[in-house]
């Protein structure tokens, strides 16, 4: 069987291995699909280990996704964007880097959720790792703006520097972020921390849409407080998902179906 590891610290909460299980049965693809606790600092040797064992391919999680760049031999254009790598797969005697969060989140947004992006006013909430994934990816629906809000202001205006070629992105401030969006996207830790987002409630417009990128208790405060703005929401369970079959994708040339998943893992 060709084997797959997803690799972070911690990892043992990881849904992943129940996730792409699922794709394998129902592709009929021969995978095994387990965890790998990595110790910080020890990313490089131990994932060298894993390909040189006959590891097939790997998604990697926090904190390694910025080590995970730096091990790749080659990069997908998406990753590169990113600056980050969530998928390595073995490409004849070098292994490649992906990154399939971004993917993930259009695809659960548009596809599944059916939220245009086209056109929108779209409200980006922080600008670490996870913001910067998937940037380039909103940006390319072509929305009417993309602002970056950040606690920091200086990280959101450089991220928004980074991409300004990409559409129309702009950078702000968490406490003015200005008011009206179609869409907000919480893409900081805030909750995994315990701190509460101290967010304006006119940031939703009518019939917005508040996003957590984080699902399960995670997402919960977030989107509590957006629900008694008036806001429809949605965690990010289906990015997980959605972000995984993208790197299905990539290691075995077919794309699972996601529906089902998703229902069952919202189930448990
Ligand atoms: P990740 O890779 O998960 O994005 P990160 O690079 O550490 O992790 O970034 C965390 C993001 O969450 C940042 O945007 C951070 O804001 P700062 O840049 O100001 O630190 C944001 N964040 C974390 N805790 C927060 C809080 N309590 N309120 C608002 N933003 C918070």
């Amino acid at each position: 069987m060709d084997r797959y590891v997803v690799i972070g610290n911690p990892v043992a909460h990881s849904r992943s291995p129940e996730i792409h299980a699922r794709f394998a049965r129902e592709t009929g693809e021969a995978i095994s699909y387990e965890r790998m606790l990595v110790e910080p600092g020890d990313f490089a040797r131990a994932t060298r280990e894993f390909f040189e064992g006959g590891g097939r391919g790997a998604n990697v999680t926090l904190p390694f996704k910025v080590d995970a760049f730096g091990f790749a031999r080659e990069r997908t254009p998406r990753a590169a964007q990113a600056g980050a790598v969530n998928t390595l797969a073995l490409r004849g005697n070098g292994v490649l880097g992906d990154n399939t969060d971004g993917a993930g989140l259009v695809r659960d947004l548009t596809a599944n959720l059916g939220i245009a992006l086209a056109g929108k006013r779209i409200l980006l909430l922080g600008a670490g790792g996870a913001a910067r994934g998937v940037v380039a990816p909103i940006l390319a629906f072509a929305p009417a703006v993309l602002v970056i809000a950040n606690r920091t202001r200086a990280r959101a205006r450089e991220l928004a520097r980074v991409f300004a070629e990409a559409g129309c992105v702009e950078s702000a401030g968490l406490d003015a972020p200005g008011a009206g969006f179609d869409l907000v996207v919480n893409a900081t830790s805030s909750s995994t921390r315990g701190e509460p987002l101290a967010l304006r409630a006119d940031v939703f417009g009518p019939g917005a849409t508040a996003y957590d990128m984080a699902y399960g208790a995670a997402a919960r405060p977030f989107l509590d407080g957006a629900r008694a703005a008036g806001a429809l929401t949605s965690d990010g369970v289906g990015m997980l998902v959605e972000q995984a079959a993208e790197s299905f994708l990539l290691w075995r040339g077919r794309r699972p179906e996601t529906a089902g998943v998703i229902a069952a893992l919202r189930a448990t």
